[in-house]
């Protein structure tokens, strides 16, 4: 294996100088040493023995970011949240939305800059050292690695559905419910996972092109689902409109956000853009215009055609708006059809986005050098696509993830406040880096950005906050264990040294 010690001082990839083989760097030197943008500008796209093939476009970017983002929120979530706010569930969608557009701002920035797959882990290692870095891709493995095992959890309960209501039957739930939920292993969830890994095997194409599909299919459901519910409005559905008040909004926003997490999926995508400079900010801002607009009609029409109260205890909510505005079983099928589509998507999504943030933390060192091992014929990593698959199609088999899935929200939360955080110190340490997006109106925009994270981040519960610490402090002990050993880049870095 590679020598990346500390006491070897190899010059990590920025080609800093040399330092004696005797230095005893300080630890603190080593927690807040960080990596130059030059350095993540120029190695983008380089792997172990090989580079990953640019072939992405606008399109294609804009589809892996809405593929990410439609899912689970708007067919799922959306039925809990209805009885919290009523029909000012429509400006819970709005608030959320708000909540992310400020992080989406700061994303398209920095991914304008720094075109690397990390996402949020390379901006933060480029602002504000290893160790918060180090913490952010952790983060990132809540918000990519943890979700997809729960959305495919969900994914498996929409299968069931969908076979019921087709062919009567459902998959028995000893082989759909993992241990300690009924069952002995989750088939279903663990099948999606693997499904999407062939995929991903094919290629980042080819993946990208499988996923536009998909994601015209779902926004073409959700089109579908307006376009009947808004036949059976009545205005006397809206009023009063804001029965529960503005906490009743505060809180139906604050678990809507979940709706919005994936927003930031294209950004996992810098390496393999054809031109990220210019795409990337483009395709996250676009993405959560469509994803916005559209939550908001699809609010407003399921508001507007059932009386609010009717939805509280309700599943397959949009199914079961359309099965009452209709009185036939055949929209509910229709819309299970597309929500199993629109949540594999998600998964493929996702477990890209996990796939290439490993990646970019192998090649940093801070992770085992397997994860940046790149196939010669594919162009894709690989090993790590194999690795992350298997382990993440075990865990949805076997793991009842209910607590999980919620600290996927807070994990997501970290790294977009984060990320805000890094616009502000670059604008001030690099202030003449070319930048093809600026945040608008900053400070004052990436200041409220970090607010309303921390805001949500406290909304959460006290089980999610443990969890959260737990996950953590184990990420804190692998850091210590293995990443701060065999970090690439020399201690005390702690300025830029090239442009
Ligand atoms: N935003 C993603 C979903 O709603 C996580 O499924």
């Amino acid at each position: 294996m590679e020598q990346h010690g500390t006491s070897e001082a190899p010059p990590g990839p920025a080609g800093q100088g040399a330092r004696p083989a005797t230095a005893a760097p300080r630890l603190a030197e080593r927690l807040t040493r960080r990596k130059p943008v030059g350095a993540l500008v120029e190695e983008s796209g380089e792997g172990e023995g090989g580079r990953l093939r640019r072939s992405l476009g606008l399109g294609q970017l804009t589809a892996i970011s809405i593929g990410a983002t439609l899912g689970t929120g708007i067919f799922v979530v959306l039925g809990e949240a209805v009885p919290m706010a009523g029909p000012a569930v429509v400006l819970a969608f709005v608030l959320a939305g708000l909540t992310a557009l400020f992080s989406a701002l700061a994303y398209a920035e920095l991914a304008g800059m720094i075109p690397a797959s990390g996402s949020s882990y390379s901006y933060t290692y480029a602002t504000l050292g290893e160790i918060v870095a180090w913490a952010c891709g952790w983060c990132l493995m809540l918000e990519y690695g943890v979700s997809v095992a729960a959305v495919a959890v969900g994914w498996g309960q929409y299968l069931n559905e969908l076979l019921s209501l087709t062919i009567g039957l459902t998959i028995p739930a000893a082989l759909s419910q993992p241990p300690g939920d009924g069952g002995v292993v989750n088939l279903p969830a663990a099948a999606v996972v693997l499904l999407a890994m062939v995929a991903l095997l094919g290629g980042a194409k080819e993946s990208a092109w499988i996923n536009s599909v998909m994601v015209v299919i779902k926004v073409g459901t959700l089109v579908l689902f307006c376009a009947v519910a808004f036949t059976a409005i009545d205005a006397g559905n809206y009023s009063p409109f804001m029965p529960l008040g503005i906490a009743g909004v505060s809180a139906a926003g604050a678990s809507l956000f979940f709706s919005y997490i994936g927003f930031d999926a294209a950004s996992t995508a810098g390496e393999e853009a054809r031109n990220p400079q210019r795409d990337l900010p483009r395709a996250i801002i676009l993405s959560l215009v469509v994803v916005t607009a559209l939550y908001c009609l699809v609010a407003l029409a399921a508001v507007g055609a059932v009386p609010w109260q009717d939805f509280a205890g309700t599943d397959a909510t949009l199914s079961y708006v359309l099965e009452t505005v209709t009185g036939g079983w055949v929209w509910s099928v229709v819309l299970s059809i597309g929500a199993v589509i629109a949540i594999s998507s998600v998964v493929l999504v996702v477990l890209y986005g996990q796939t290439r943030i490993l990646f970019t933390m192998s090649r940093d060192g801070l992770v085992p050098r397997i994860f940046s091992r790149i196939d010669p014929r594919s162009r894709t990593p690989r090993a790590n696509t194999l690795i992350v698959s298997a382990f993440i199609a075990l865990l949805a088999a076997l793991i009842p993830l209910g607590h999980l899935a919620d600290a996927t929200s807070i994990g997501a939360l970290f790294a977009f406040g984060l990320v805000n955080v890094a616009v502000l110190v670059l604008r001030r340490t690099r202030p003449e880096l070319p930048r093809t997006f600026r945040v608008p109106f900053s400070p004052v925009l990436p200041i409220l950005g970090v607010l309303s994270c921390g805001y949500l981040m406290v909304s959460l519960s006290l089980v999610t906050w443990l969890t959260f610490a737990a996950w953590m402090l184990a990420g804190l002990a692998l850091y210590l264990g293995y990443g701060m050993r065999r970090s690439r880049l020399e201690p005390g870095t702690a300025r830029e040294t090239r442009p």
